[in-house]
């Protein structure tokens, strides 16, 4: 099959490109490194790895010989790391999308989009979020482009499946939590932990879903979590046990909560209905190996997806 994987060297673009060219699948990978990693794709052989922005339409052209275009596309492509970058958000998020929306109606194919959980605003009222609550994205830059792109979709007339995700960890995890209490806990400098709880997934089990939507399964939106959550002061606890401390390094609480909810628990039901769940990695498990990858690759800054437009 040919498959055109958008964010190919990030975190969860590059566990899919592995899985389908290990299954022989003619796989066209761009991504412009803006938080990817070309590194990412070093158990991919074969991949044809571009470094391009789907915010340029000429980025998606020519993908594969004889002007053959995708059958899939898997867009993992986003922006995120700098909530002040708002033009970058909607070049990427917005415009980005709309060359990939294109793309699968010259070619009829189907997509695979992945939104944040942060579409259903800062203190969702439902817990867990059930899939038709309603998207109210601000104040998240973010967010507010995630949402713009997935609403294009569902308006397209395209063939698509939208995963809503909780927290993706594991190797390759360059945002959030786990690569900062790595990188602040190996400098030496104290972490800050906030009493929250969020729903981390280890990416591999869910790259093993995605492929299912790449072959057919599925339509329409999803949720990819587990439905539990996890206190964010035990998640460090575990990155603490897994670097080797015997004792709980200290560590800050802020005093405020900065506008980040409590918890997002997301209903993932029909997820478990319309595909077949893999047995989800424990946290021990997903925190050791993020920490092995961490440990070989490095974490050269902080980048997180919670800050929005008024905490800036
Ligand atoms: N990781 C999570 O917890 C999480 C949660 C909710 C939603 N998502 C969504 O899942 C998808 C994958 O996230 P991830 O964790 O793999 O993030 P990631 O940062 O590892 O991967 C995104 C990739 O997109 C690339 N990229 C950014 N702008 C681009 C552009 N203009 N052109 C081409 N490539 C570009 C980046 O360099 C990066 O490699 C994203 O769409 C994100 O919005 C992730």
């Amino acid at each position: 099959m040919r498959v055109l994987v958008t964010g190919g060297a990030g975190q969860v673009g590059s566990h899919v490109v592995e899985q389908l060219i290990a299954r022989g699948d003619q796989v066209v990978a761009i991504d412009n490194l803006a938080t990817g990693r070309a590194v990412h794709l070093d158990n991919a052989p074969g991949v044809d790895f571009r470094i391009e922005s789907i915010a340029k339409r000429e980025s998606l052209t020519n993908l594969w010989a004889n002007s053959a275009g995708p059958e899939v596309i898997v867009h993992t492509a986003a922006s995120y790391s700098d909530s002040n970058a708002w033009e970058e958000d909607t070049e990427t998020n917005v415009l980005g999308t709309l060359n990939v929306i294109r793309l699968a109606r010259e070619f009829g194919a189907r997509l695979i989009y992945f939104q944040t959980a942060l579409c259903y605003g800062s203190a969702p009222k439902a817990q867990p979020v059930p899939l038709d609550y309603p998207r109210q994205p601000a104040p998240s830059s973010y967010a507010i482009s995630k949402t713009a792109g997935e609403f294009y979709i569902e308006q397209s007339g395209i063939d698509f499946v939208t995963f809503r995700l909780a927290n993706i960890v594991g190797p390759r995890n360059l945002s959030g939590p786990l690569p900062i209490f790595y990188k602040r806990l190996s400098d030496g400098i104290r972490c800050t932990i906030a009493d929250a709880r969020r729903d981390f997934v280890d990416v591999r089990d869910l790259a093993k879903v995605v492929i299912q939507a790449v072959d057919g399964r599925g339509n329409g939106a999803y949720h990819f979590a587990s439905g539990g959550d996890v206190a964010i002061l035990d998640l460090y606890k575990d990155v603490a046990r897994s670097l080797g401390f015997e004792k709980l390094p200290e560590y800050d609480v802020p005093s405020t909560t900065g506008g980040n909810p409590a918890t997002i628990l997301l209903d993932p039901a029909r997820t478990y209905q319309d595909f077949e769940m893999p047995k989800l990695s424990s946290i021990s498990d997903t925190v050791d190996a993020a920490m092995a990858y961490y440990r070989e690759f490095g974490v050269t800054r902080e980048v997180t997806h919670m800050k929005t437009l008024k905490s800036n």
